[in-house]
């Protein structure tokens, strides 16, 4: 409390250039601002709608705000950083030292600011990208010194957020294997709630590193304050929550503080050496939680995923077709399935490769990418020939970092796998992690990419997987430094992966990792669309699908339609169409009629993919708060929209939800037509044909017309 008055009794006595110098970092919509304070430590004097007034910006706290909260000195509660210097001094602090800012172009404004000890030669730099249009911030920290000899990082934060607020709101998303993105919302309660994942690799299984912050909880999609933000990175995380309520230095605030998981990963920073930290990327908004999708799936497009602008696939995968079970003739005979779908490319999954162990079920061959010559004597190449033949692009599964015990790899290099010394081999799919901390396995899995597109340079799609955690964690490589093997681990999934994208920028990569493992910026930077989930069943996708539409952009998000669920192929289908569309299905089964709709299907998507992919996300209902479900995208232009409903119920309701539509311009009419029908059938949707302006269809809405269970409808708006 002392400091706190201290502080605020002499700032009043400051002179005026010391107290003006506010670092303000904004885009169009927020900004948030640091300024000196007179023990000339960086405090956050303000997050919010950005003000056209700077002089507003002024500290007005009553919390103390650290702009990068440091450990050992005088902050006593959770730091972004804590260190061991080289002469064992475990307190850190840092006072401000410049900053400077500098326009990367009409949309990017890069800020920099410095920080240092005042007693130690130990350097800490803010970094932050605002993005005007897209309304994000980019935040990350680099950290280095020049001590004698190593500093401990022992916590080393991406951010540190300040929210002041009385109460608030997290909404996260937590999940399984067959259950990810599931959402959940509830009010924090004083203390640190932290998700965070200890998995290694695969680290999004249980908790995606994005979440939302609210002081309110009757936030909507459209009204209401929203600060959220993800945290861009492949390995262990933790993103903590300390809610302090009646702290006598701290007030009512929320300190939010991503990064890197510090469990059993305590880094020794060489001096010189400069240590950056993963991205966290944050926006803020007071126009509801539909405007952060917008802001983030935006971002997303442009500047997150690779190849953003770059039309995608649509395809048929033949894993849930045909597992393990395949040869030359049945691949080829699909290829035809898939023409029969009007799609654009055939993925090939698991069960291609190894012939010593050959690949027929989980348990051999991973390790070992030749094709096998008993299913494909002719080889991959000869594949791709036939693809192309057909008009077809083609695509294949890899799951390079991983190996099965019962493979070549094994047995040549038993020393590139993570496993602990003296502890019992622990299979988890029967495989183990490769050592990527090692740089000549690094080689061997880019090798395994370069391998395939050398000899097939058509390949034009890969379905990178990734079957397992880490567990019983130790590199033979590292040796006695096993402190940064997770560390290591994610920077050599990194290293790989920019020499694949320096080599094959125009290559297609689907990110998998048993489903959702593995979504979340830092890898997604690398590809171009993920897999989602391996739970297809339509009900449980719509949830699915719905948690990841609050960060990720529909055209990242690759959803098949499969023979999973009871529900017609119209209602898989345009559950599938609402993302990215592809199939995973065995085409020979289907009946004429199926085939005719799912092309025409396949065809809508290609005609409104732009909508679809790039146009701007509404949710309208609920899957979490009723059982029927409703989206919309809309062209940038507001000439073109797409609605998407859904009744989940199992039997006849007699309530429904209000549909009404959002973000059309209400002074355009709009002729609306139901698309997606097959041949012949009656249309759901009562007043299709008719016209409506934007203004109706937003205010009154239409009525809801999806009463029978398990029925589902696709709506072409078009501005007349
Ligand atoms: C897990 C993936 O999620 C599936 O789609 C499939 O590719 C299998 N791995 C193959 O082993």
């Amino acid at each position: 409390m002392k400091q706190l008055l201290y502080m605020i009794i002499f700032s009043c006595l400051l002179p005026f250039n010391l107290q003006a110098q506010k670092i303000i970092i904004g885009t169009k919509a927020f900004a948030i601002v640091y300024q000196r304070d007179v023990e000339g430590h960086l405090q956050q004097i303000y997050l919010g709608k950005k003000l056209s007034d700077t002089a507003g910006y002024r500290n007005i706290n009553t919390a103390l705000s650290p702009a990068y909260a440091t450990g050992g000195s005088t902050y006593l509660n959770e730091p972004a950083l804590a260190v061991k210097h080289a002469d064992g001094n475990m307190s850190l602090v840092l006072d401000y030292v410049s900053s400077k800012t500098s326009n990367e172009n009409n949309n990017i404004v890069n800020t920099e600011i410095d920080l240092k000890d005042p007693q130690y030669p130990f350097f800490v730099t803010l970094h932050y990208r605002a993005y005007q249009t897209q309304n994000i911030i980019e935040t990350w920290t680099s950290i280095r010194h020049t001590e004698k000899s190593d500093v401990i990082l022992n916590r080393y934060a991406s951010a540190f957020i300040n929210i002041t607020s009385q109460q608030n709101y997290l909404t996260h998303f937590y999940g399984e294997y067959n259950y990810e993105m599931q959402m959940h919302k509830f009010q924090l309660a004083p203390g640190i709630f932290s998700i965070q994942s200890k998995l290694g690799v695969r680290t999004a299984c249980n908790y995606n590193p994005s979440f939302m912050v609210s002081p309110n909880n009757d936030v909507t999609e459209n009204t209401g304050e929203v600060f959220a933000g993800t945290l861009a990175y492949s390995g262990n995380f933790d993103i903590q929550f300390e809610s302090l309520q009646k702290n006598v230095d701290m007030g009512n605030s929320l300190k939010i503080i991503p990064g890197i998981n510090a469990y059993a990963s305590s880094y020794a920073l060489k001096p010189k050496e400069n240590f950056e930290t993963p991205h966290f990327i944050f926006t803020y908004t007071t126009n509801g939680e539909g405007q952060v999708s917008r802001n983030f799936h935006n971002w997303a497009i442009n500047y997150g995923i690779w190849n953003g602008h770059q039309k995608r696939q649509t395809l048929l995968n033949n894993w849930e077709a045909t597992y393990f079970t395949f040869n030359q003739d049945t691949l080829v005979n699909l290829f035809d399935g898939a023409k029969k779908l009007g799609v654009d490319m055939f993925l090939l999954d698991d069960g291609w490769f190894a012939n010593k162990y050959p690949r027929d079920n989980s348990r051999a061959g991973l390790g070992d990418w030749d094709a096998n010559k008993k299913k494909l004597p002719d080889g991959i190449g000869y594949l791709v020939k036939q693809a192309t033949a057909k008009g077809l692009n083609f695509g294949i599964w890899i799951e390079p970092e991983m190996v099965n015990p019962k493979s070549e790899l094994y047995e040549k290099h038993p020393d590139w796998v993570l496993k602990a010394p003296n502890r019992p081999e622990h299979l988890y799919r029967t495989q183990l992690v490769l050592d990527l901390t090692n740089p000549v396995v690094q080689d061997f899995v880019f090798g395994v990419i370069d391998k395939l597109m050398k000899e097939s340079p058509n390949i034009s799609y890969m379905k990178w997987d990734c079957n397992r955690s880490i567990d019983n964690a130790y590199s033979p490589y590292l040796g006695k430094d096993q402190d940064v093997m997770y560390v290591r681990y994610t920077q050599g999934f990194y290293k790989v992966l920019d020499r694949v994208r320096a080599k094959y920028p125009n290559l297609d990569m689907m990110l998998c990792a048993s489903g959702g493992g593995r979504v979340e910026y830092g890898a997604l930077k690398y590809f171009q669309e993920f897999w989602p989930s391996d739970n297809t069943y339509p009900m449980d996708r719509i949830k699915i699908q719905w948690g990841y539409s609050y960060f990720y952009p529909a055209l990242a998000i690759c959803a098949h339609v499969t023979a999973a669920g009871s529900e017609s192929l119209k209602y898989k289908l345009d559950v599938a169409m609402s993302c990215k569309l592809g199939f995973d299905i065995m085409v020979k089964k289907m009946s004429e009629r199926d085939i005719a709709l799912s092309h025409t299907v396949t065809d809508n998507y290609r005609r409104l993919q732009n909508v679809i992919n790039y146009g701007d996300l509404y949710r309208l209902v609920s899957p979490y708060k009723t059982n029927f479900a409703s989206l919309m995208y809309v062209d940038s232009t507001k000439k073109k929209a797409v609605v998407f409903a859904y009744n989940l119920e199992s039997i006849e309701a007699d309530t429904y939800p209000e549909l009404k539509m959002n973000g059309l311009d209400p002074n355009k009419k709009y002729r609306i037509t139901e698309i997606n029908l097959n041949s012949g059938a009656k249309v759901t949707f009562t007043e299709n044909g008719q016209i409506f302006s934007g203004e109706t269809l937003m205010e009154q809405g239409l009525k809801w017309y999806l009463k029978w269970a398990r029925t589902s409808s696709v709506l072409e708006l078009e501005a007349i």
